[in-house]
């Protein structure tokens, strides 16, 4: 029988498409995928630090495993991705958790294979984390989540820096892949039968800008827009400060972009966002998403915020809530600020109390909940072309899908429509979800 793999991936999409890349490599090998944690030969967690909490529930997997490890000593321990790749990190997690036996970064994860063999020869903990990124690696084997869906990474890194977030530190600076490589993987895709790709970059609206020559996303989405086979185009994230009058109007011209924007405001009060150096203000954003409303008014708004940043008041809190009942976002993800250790804010005075930020994170939430209930509740009796992503997990008798604005609709249906676009009528409407029924076929 092969030798066997797990992997367990924490944090965004960027590190899901990383993991793709891990079992591309792990399958070169000879290996096949297992959910068995007692039947892996090899088990790797990539990981995230964005907040402690996920740091803190990765640390615990790993002590988990050291009973594993203890059955199986043959077991090989990776641990790997943006965890990892914070000063220190990797030798803690070596003197700490010595029952791992890889440790690498985000830059290198391209050396697997050799890394692999190393942990076989060398039998003791290896750790290679590379301080700064390296060229773009193309052509790395993949393992794709099976599915309707695939994701398409195009550009690497963030020169953002927000005073709040890590990613930059263990991302590295924005390296765009060329579009030609990015088409061609498009294309690849497509004709594999994948009806949608998600585009990634922690701010696509950079891409192309360290390109020579020089593009910009619009340029690319004009190009992907053009692939035949392919339904729907999204993309994750767009920055509220790059997102232009172009953009717009590509993505309102298009067949394929969906109409759903998810800009991450991250607060209402302007000197909120000053200090948290997002280069915008509550009034432009409010502009952007006027614009972006009047050229299309199907579009559905999302968005990320963060409550209890350093020094935020109750009146900058209150313009949070404002700007969330002027928007009125289709959702929302929200966070209570974490500090993260390197990063300017966690070095800023007047750091909120914990009480003050659960109070404001349960107010946030109970706001949002209730405007995207209203939103869905405007959604009762319209007609949605569905994308089916297939049977939902925990109810066999429907299938889920996507409108073109995200919302998640349950339906009944034959499960061999999965990967069809259906015309669906909303039935019932949910703050989470909203229940249709099929009124046409492809
Ligand atoms: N690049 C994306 C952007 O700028 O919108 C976001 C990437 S980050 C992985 C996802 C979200 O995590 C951010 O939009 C922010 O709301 C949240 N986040 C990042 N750092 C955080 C921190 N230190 N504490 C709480 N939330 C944080
Ligand atoms: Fe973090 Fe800001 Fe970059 Fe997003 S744009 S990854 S929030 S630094
Ligand atoms: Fe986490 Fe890294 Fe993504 S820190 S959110 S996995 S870029």
């Amino acid at each position: 029988m092969n030798k066997q793999y797990h992997i367990m991936t924490f944090g965004c999409q960027m590190n899901e498409r990383d993991s793709e890349l891990l079992a591309g490599m792990l399958h070169e090998m000879g290996y096949e995928p297992t959910d068995d944690l007692n039947k892996s030969d090899i088990i790797l967690l990539n990981t995230c630090c964005v907040r402690e909490t996920a740091e803190n529930k990765i640390l615990g997997r790993i002590g988990d495993l050291k009973a594993l490890k203890s059955k199986n000593p043959e077991l090989i321990l990776g641990i790997c991705g943006c965890m990892t790749q914070q000063a220190e990190t990797g030798e803690n997690i070596r003197k700490r958790a010595p029952h791992v036996d890889l440790i690498f970064g985000t830059h290198n994860i391209h050396q697997l294979p050799e890394l692999i063999n190393r942990v076989k020869t060398e039998r003791k903990t290896v750790l290679d984390v590379w301080d700064t990124e390296g060229d773009i690696v193309e052509n790395l084997p993949s393992k794709r989540i099976e599915g309707v869906k695939a994701f398409v990474t195009i550009m690497y890194g963030c020169n953002n820096f927000c005073t709040y977030c890590i990613v930059p530190y263990v991302r590295g600076r924005e390296r765009s892949r060329n579009t030609a490589d990015v088409v061609r993987e498009v294309r690849e895709l497509a004709g594999q039968g994948y009806k949608e790709v998600m585009l990634l970059g922690q701010n696509v609206n950079s891409y192309g800008k360290d390109l020579d020559p020089k593009t910009d996303f619009a340029d690319l989405l004009v190009e992907l827009d053009k692939i035949d086979n392919l339904s729907r185009i999204r993309y994750m994230t767009s920055h509220p400060r790059d997102f232009n009058d172009k953009l717009i109007e590509v993505i309102a011209s298009s067949q394929k972009i969906c109409e759903h924007f998810h800009l991450p405001v991250q607060a209402g009060g302007n000197n909120v966002l000053k200090r948290m150096n997002r280069g915008y203000t509550k009034e432009s954003y409010l502009e952007l998403v006027k614009k972006i409303r009047d050229r299309i008014p199907s579009a559905s708004i999302t968005t990320d915020l963060i409550v209890g940043f350093p020094g935020e008041t109750d009146d900058d809190f209150a313009e949070t809530i404002d700007l969330l009942e002027k928007v009125r976002f289709d959702a929302a993800f929200t966070f209570v600020y974490n500090k993260r250790s390197g990063t300017p804010a966690a070095q800023m005075e007047d750091q909120v109390p914990n009480k003050v930020k659960k109070e404001r994170i349960q107010k946030l939430i109970s706001v949002q909940n209730k405007i995207s209930q209203e939103n869905n509740l405007t959604e009762g009796g319209k007609i949605h072309e569905i994308l089916v992503e297939g049977v939902k997990k925990d109810d066999p008798e429907r299938l889920e899908g996507r409108t073109r604005t995200n919302k998640l609709v349950l339906l009944k249906g034959d499960p061999a429509l999965k990967g069809q676009i259906v015309k669906v009528r909303i039935t019932e409407t949910g703050t989470w979800h909203l229940d249709g029924e099929i009124i046409d076929k492809d």
